[in-house]
């Protein structure tokens, strides 16, 4: 199953430049090394014809997505696809038995006008852990992570231009592509990266929401799958989710499926909160490990709090400073009210308001992504190098 290097097999007739630095690519039948393209692909950034200040989280065609197959015990060439249609088997498992999985991440083009990708290997790691669950081959983290680079290169126009606040979505999925009935693993998998422009969701700065509990509904089960990023946790979160939309409130907190007395998290976005000098987040075995979660844990413990991850219970919701939902669409959503049982209850201390602290974090954030700071964590990736 390993993976030795990136070879690209293109099916696009553009014939003009290769496709990154450092790396080989396949165009019909010349193989070519590529290593003086950068400055060119740079100045490319945010050059398609789109209303970059007009864009939401909603799917945009590209130019292409990258693909790649497994079979035969191994992974195959990595083509570029100009078709955004997918051919399946029928008798696909991603199809009857939901056999897949996803990441999620943003590429943004910084102040320098150079496009990079947020904690991507954090991301090629995580699929590691649900193609396991999955019984999927595993996607190496080289493998995640150029092709990752290179979808986000062959697009490099999507790439919303500094100063507007969206980001280049990247999202990687594998399948299984590979035929069967009864219940086993595929013997085919495919595994794609595309690419989509999205806007800044915060155009005025962070907008506080209403959360509401679920109480009829579990995200996941205790030992089952919540802890992975597996289509099925999406698919169970749809109902819930459409319900709470349709009541007015934009986010669904999950509370533990067996005693509903402690906070999971919100649907797509873990739970977080401010108390004195601590960060709390719960520790729940069938809660998705966010990467957002992470960077902020980190940069909260430089900033002098004490993370804590532990077990947060319904009741004590009240009492924090400042409560929100992060992940990487918004990176931190402030949460000031929670409709618990019919119940509204007014959370944190500033009255509707993002807290001093999680706006602080934010910001924080922000500015490494858009490479206002320096990044001192190697948390970004050069889409060219
Ligand atoms: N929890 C769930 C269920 C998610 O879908 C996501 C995805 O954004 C997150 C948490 C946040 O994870 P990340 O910060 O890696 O985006
Ligand atoms: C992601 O961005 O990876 C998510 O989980 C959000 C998506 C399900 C809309």
């Amino acid at each position: 199953m390993g993976f030795v290097g990136l070879n690209v097999l293109t099916t696009r007739r553009d014939p003009g430049r290769t496709s990154g630095s450092g790396s080989r690519c396949r165009r019909s039948s010349v193989v070519c090394s590529v290593s003086n393209v950068d400055s060119a692909l740079v100045s490319k950034a945010g050059k398609a014809d789109l209303k970059w200040d007009e864009l939401g989280f909603a799917y945009v065609n590209t130019k292409c997505f990258v693909k790649c197959v497994y079979k035969d015990g191994q992974w195959g060439e990595m083509t570029i696809e100009t078709d955004p249609y997918v051919k399946v088997h029928i008798g696909a498992t991603a199809l009857h038995y939901g056999q897949s999985c996803f990441e999620g991440m943003k590429a943004f083009t910084g102040k320098d006008g150079k496009v990079r990708l947020f904690r991507v290997d954090e991301n090629a790691k995580r699929l590691q852990t649900s193609t396991e669950r999955m019984v999927m081959p595993e996607v190496p983290s080289n493998m995640f992570i150029e092709a990752c680079k290179l979808a986000v290169r062959e697009n490099i126009e999507y790439a919303p231009p500094y100063g507007f606040g969206g980001s280049l979505y990247v999202r990687p999925l594998m399948f299984g592509s590979g035929a069967r009935v009864g219940l086993q693993p595929a013997d085919e998998y495919t595994f794609v990266v595309l690419v989509t422009p999205v806007g800044d969701y915060y155009k005025g700065g962070l907008s506080p929401v209403t959360a509401f509990v679920q109480t009829k509904y579990d995200r996941a089960a205790p030992q089952g799958i919540g802890n992975v990023k597996v289509g099925a946790n999406y698919a169970a979160d749809i109902l819930p989710f459409q319900i709470c939309k349709s009541k007015g409130y934009p986010i669904n907190l999950y509370l533990h499926p067996k005693t509903g007395k402690t906070v999971e998290e919100f649907g797509t976005s873990n739970f977080i909160a401010l108390k004195g000098d601590s960060y709390v987040t719960p520790d729940s075995p069938s809660v998705l490990p966010s990467i957002t979660n992470k960077t902020l844990m980190h940069l909260a413990s430089e900033m002098g709090m004490q993370v804590e991850r532990r077990p947060v219970t319904v009741e004590e919701i009240a009492d924090f400073d400042e409560v929100a939902a992060c992940g990487t669409a918004v990176v931190i959503t402030p949460v000031t009210r929670l409709v618990h049982n019919d119940e509204v209850i007014k959370l944190g201390n500033y009255d509707d308001q993002v807290g001093p602290r999680f706006n602080e974090l934010y910001q924080n954030v922000r500015a490494i992504q858009n490479a206002e700071v320096e990044d001192r964590y190697g948390w970004t990736f050069d889409v060219m190098e």
